[in-house]
């Protein structure tokens, strides 16, 4: 585990190697990079190519890492004076704190373009590859983590309905956590029920980890999350617990997981090994 952890870094590492006009675009992008988030998405990825038997290859690294300079990006950007104005983030000073604005700026503009040159230079099958950019860039566009972010800031401070609620936290955080469920399938050659059964993973794990975010900025620490509490009741966002209250989304969260820990139950009678996967789900809940 902690030798895939490590390649992976190291593939960040190395993609930000060459000359670049601007070194100090490079230390900013890195700055974030670095920071140690929890690598959730990438991770995951590889934990699904390994339960379906496969050998993790720098090919299979390189999807996971653009996957990660996707999300970082989005946090760089999320973090902005325009958007959410966070001052922390992977318990530092945000890019635009440290950098200045322009700056966070351009590093979040570099890591989501950065992000399709590492997927397209991935040793895999050129159709995986071509696919993989197709499904990476609706994930996070217009049709994935930027139009649930534009749904979510101009949702600030006013009333919705739970499909609305539904649909900011499927495509701002959803999609993304999504790719790495439909990317193991194309790259393990899945079957189809296999496929539909990680399509049905991923946006139950989409859901419930922006329920689980949305809890913890009400009940958790500075230290435990890196960046500054209880912020989304301050700038009325449309959360879980907004519409439900606290202890309902805890409830939601626990049968979302519930649900999850089912399916993966369900893929394992197919010949998956889940046992990992399972790990990092239980690393999800959230006691009361
Ligand atoms: C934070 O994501 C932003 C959301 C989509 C909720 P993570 O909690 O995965 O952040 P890092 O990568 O660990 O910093
Ligand atoms: C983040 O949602 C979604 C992104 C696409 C980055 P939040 O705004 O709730 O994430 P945090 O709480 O700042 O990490
Ligand atoms: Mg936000
Ligand atoms: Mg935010
Ligand atoms: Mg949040």
């Amino acid at each position: 585990m902690k030798q895939q952890t490590q390649a992976l870094e190291d593939v960040l590492q190395a993609f930000y190697q060459s000359d670049s006009p601007d070194p100090v675009l490079v230390e900013s992008i890195l700055y974030s990079i670095e920071a140690g988030g929890k690598r959730l998405r990438p991770l995951i990825l590889l934990d699904l190519l390994q339960g379906f038997g496969l050998k993790i290859e720098e090919g299979h690294l390189k999807v996971a890492a653009a996957l990660e300079m996707i999300h970082t990006g989005s946090l760089i950007h999320d973090d902005l004076p325009a958007m959410d104005d966070d001052d922390y983030r992977r318990g530092q000073l945000t890019n635009h704190k440290k950098y200045g604005e322009a700056a966070a700026i351009l590093a979040g503009d570099s890591l989501f373009l950065d992000a399709f040159a590492l997927l397209a230079q991935a040793q895999l099958p050129a159709p995986k590859v071509v696919k993989l950019i197709n499904l990476l860039s609706l994930a996070s566009g217009t049709y994935g983590m930027v139009g649930g972010q534009s749904l979510d800031i101009r949702s600030e401070g006013q009333a919705i309905t739970l499909v609305q609620l539904e649909q900011i936290h499927h495509h701002k955080t959803g999609r993304l956590l999504h790719f790495p469920f439909v990317a193991a399938g194309i790259l393990a050659d899945v079957d189809e029920q296999t496929a539909e059964d990680l399509d049905q993973l991923g946006q139950l794990l989409g859901l419930a980890f922006q329920v689980r975010d949305d809890i913890l900025d009400e009940t958790a620490s500075f230290e435990e999350l890196g960046k500054t509490p209880k912020k989304d009741v301050a700038a009325q966002k449309a959360t879980y617990p907004a519409f439900y209250g606290l202890d309902a989304a805890k409830t939601l969260l626990g049968d979302l997981l519930a649900q999850i820990d089912r399916l993966l139950q369900k893929l394992e009678e197919q010949g998956f090994d889940a046992q990992i996967m399972k790990e990092r789900i239980e690393g999800l809940a959230i006691g009361n």
